[in-house]
């Protein structure tokens, strides 16, 4: 079996929720505190050993990749004023080998995953989507860590998954299980947003997943729905022929595509900060009193 070696993180959304700010910065570069929610997205890969990042974004995206690239002047003034510890800041921005491709047509997630295909070709591939963030503290194990064992141990395609209740399972794709082994499930269907009366399960596919080499040339040959081609219809299939695993994940999940989940992400990253979250602990105890 192939190693996994390389990541896909489709950013292209126009990010029309978060006009007017994404008029002119690109969503993938809106900050939690002080760090953009692409760069999040990709030191979650440091725990696998991933080589090779290739970033799925829009025309105009200039300023993700110079967000990526070495900033020799700035460093070197960092340098000379002994600011060493936001120069390691700006190392860390430039450790991700990232190769960046353009998403011209809006033509759904398989649509962004194959324009990555002249990188990943028959490989396998770890899928990250921009819009969510997935933070492992201390003793958790990272998310994308755990899928890359189950697909090492397995050779089988994996997706991370958690529970959902209520209204909230019509907001994801959603998994039938057959069996499940040591937090490890054997998905049976997947049926992408259901009704409540459709869905096969209270799993929900959260936006992590480790996809096997034939992946791609799957995608490549799905019928389009409308304009758009779904990633869910290559994974029922997977699903149906037994080559599909689900796992849940440990730590939280923070929706950065939406201003609620944004804002918690920034509330919540920002009291773990040693430099404010003190600070920002004491300020939120007493607006929480003010707000009684
Ligand atoms: C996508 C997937 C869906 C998944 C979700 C996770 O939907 O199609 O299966 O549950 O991401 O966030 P989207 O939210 O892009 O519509």
């Amino acid at each position: 079996m192939e190693r996994l070696r390389k990541a896909v993180i489709p950013a292209a959304g126009l990010g029309t929720r978060f006009l007017p700010i994404t008029k002119v910065i690109p969503k993938p570069m809106l900050s939690v505190l002080d760090k953009p929610t692409i760069q999040y997205i990709a030191e979650e890969l440091s725990s696998v050993g991933i080589e090779e990042i290739i970033i799925v974004v829009s025309p105009d995206s200039d300023i993700i990749k110079k967000h990526f690239s070495k900033a020799d002047a700035l460093k070197e003034r960092l340098l000379s004023d002994n600011k060493m510890d936001l120069y390691e800041v700006l190392e860390k921005t430039e450790k991700f080998k990232v190769q960046f491709v353009v998403q011209e047509v809006a033509n759904g997630l398989a649509g962004a995953i194959l324009c990555a295909e002249p990188f990943v070709k028959d490989q396998p591939f770890a899928l990250l989507l921009g819009d969510e963030l997935i933070c492992a503290d201390g003793e958790q194990k990272p998310c994308m860590k755990r899928l890359a064992e189950i697909f090492e141990q397995t050779g089988k395609s994996v997706i991370a998954t958690m529970e959902v209740f209520g209204d909230d399972v019509s907001k994801y794709g959603n998994i039938g299980i057959s069996d499940e082994t040591d937090g490890v499930m054997q998905v049976n269907a997947i049926v992408e947003k259901p009704s409540v009366n459709e869905a096969l399960s209270n799993n929900a596919i959260i936006g992590r997943y480790v996809l096997s080499g034939e992946v791609m040339g799957m995608l490549k040959s799905l019928k389009p729905h409308g304009n758009e081609i779904y990633l869910t219809d290559a994974l029922d299939t997977l699903a149906k022929d037994g080559k599909l695993l689900a796992s849940c994940f440990e730590g939280e999940r923070y929706d950065v595509g939406g201003k609620l989940g944004y804002v918690k992400a920034n509330v919540e990253l920002a009291l773990k900060s040693k430099e404010i979250g003190k600070d920002l602990k004491e300020y939120l105890i007493g607006l929480v009193e003010r707000l009684k």
